[in-house]
């Protein structure tokens, strides 16, 4: 055997091999699922061990079981971090990353174009109530964003691409921006994941991740994660997620392990099948812009060329003016696109949103409806074919 780490291999080898343990467990190749509140210990001595910082086994079903751990093992090294923690949601990771390093009195700078809970829920509720100021900045502010930090400015959170509207943020220019001042530097990376993004390797110090989408990837499961690059960071985060009482079930740990083994053969799939949609949706005289990095005329484009590895099968459309009628006469006419919230599964999605409605340091300038569109694993000849029927009805309720 080699003395290789699993962190030396290619992407894809490591992600068919990371976190597993099959000598651990009977020769069996996945993880078993370990369902657990109580954790019984040997003896007194051991009982007595289990709080203490070198002990990082199941203390308590609570705070991990063995199916968490190695879930975690293998989020950790798909980017590259020093550790992770799996969180029940990746909103609940979002709520647990950001409490872990803020206080009453701070300033935190987040970007506009996040997702929405995180203004609407961990921003305008948790955040507020805590006496936390939140100032939104914009997303392309990039090196700018130096300008807008104060003596109390104790966090950055970045999402890169945007929700709904998907600009592409400078990263590496906000992080150089940022150097020695002691801020630490959040990122949703949840439209890339750590197939196709690495934010860790470009200076971000917190990385969070809804695996409720593309590490699930089957629409079955709510599961967050968050990778942090040092102990330090790691500490503080496992000991206010502990704090909060979050629990990891073990059935939806599996499915995340389970779901990282083909995160990248999907993604590749989910990319070729988007852009080959994107571009058809930009030949068509009912769109007025489609939203998507990978697309050359995108004005993210460049960036995204620079720092991504891919593009996922999310995307925005701007359409032509139309009445909501009309959006909803093309909606309710696909088969193939069930109409839904979430995204990251296999199978195509579509939503009807209003990105007018969160933003404040930019305010959208779209003057058409706006939809999202879930690219899923299909055929892109029966997908496209769906679009073009729902076309159909869009002109003809116009009329
Ligand atoms: C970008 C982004 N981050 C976080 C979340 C929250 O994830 P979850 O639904 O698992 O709470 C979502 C959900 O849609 C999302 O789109």
């Amino acid at each position: 055997m080699s003395d290789k780490k699993i962190t030396d291999y290619q992407q894809n080898t490591l992600l068919a091999h990371a976190g597993l343990a099959p000598r651990e467990n009977h020769g069996v190749v996945n993880p078993p699922v370990y369902h657990a509140s109580t954790i019984t210990f040997a003896t007194m001595e051991q009982y007595e061990t289990r709080d203490t910082i070198a002990y990082d086994g199941p203390s308590y079903g609570r705070s991990g079981t063995p199916t968490q751990f190695a879930f975690e093992r293998a989020v950790t090294a798909l980017h590259g971090g020093h550790k992770s923690v799996a969180y029940p949601s990746g909103l609940a990771a979002i709520a647990g990353a950001v409490n872990t390093f803020v206080k009453n009195g701070d300033h935190i700078l987040v970007a506009d174009t996040v997702y929405g809970p995180t203004r609407s829920r961990v921003c305008g509720t948790i955040l507020a109530r805590a006496g936390v100021d939140v100032e939104f900045y914009d997303a392309l502010i990039g090196a700018g964003i130096k300008d807008l930090v104060r003596d109390n400015t104790v966090l950055v959170y970045m999402e890169s691409p945007g929700s709904l509207t998907f600009e592409i943020q400078d990263v590496p220019a906000i992080i150089g921006a940022l150097k020695g001042t002691g801020i630490v530097t959040m990122i949703d990376n949840t439209w890339a994941s750590g197939y196709f993004f690495k934010p860790l390797a470009m200076g971000v110090d917190v990385v969070v991740e809804a695996a409720t989408k593309y590490t699930v990837g089957h629409s079955d499961a709510m599961l967050g994660t968050v990778t942090v690059a040092t102990e330090n960071h790691y500490q503080l985060l496992k000991a206010m997620a502990n704090s909060y009482g979050y629990h990891a079930a073990p059935d939806d740990c599996y499915l995340g392990q389970r779901g990282l083994r083909t995160i990248g053969v999907r993604l590749e799939r989910h990319q070729s099948n988007a852009l080959e949609v994107a571009n058809w949706l930009q030949s068509r005289d009912e769109v007025a812009r489609v939203m998507y990095p990978a697309l050359p005329s995108d004005p993210g484009y460049k960036i995204w060329k620079r720092d991504f590895a891919g593009a996922s099968g999310l995307m925005g459309v701007e359409l032509v003016d139309a009445p909501k009628a009309a959006v909803a006469a093309m909606i309710d006419s696909y088969d193939l696109f069930g109409i839904g919230a979430s995204w990251g599964g296999y199978e195509s999605l579509v939503q009807s949103c209003y990105p007018a409605k969160i933003r404040s340091a930019r305010p959208w300038t779209g003057t058409g409806p706006t939809v999202r569109f879930h690219i899923g694993l299909e055929d892109t000849v029966d997908l496209i074919e769906n679009l073009s029927r729902g076309f159909e009805k869009f002109n003809a309720a116009r009329k």
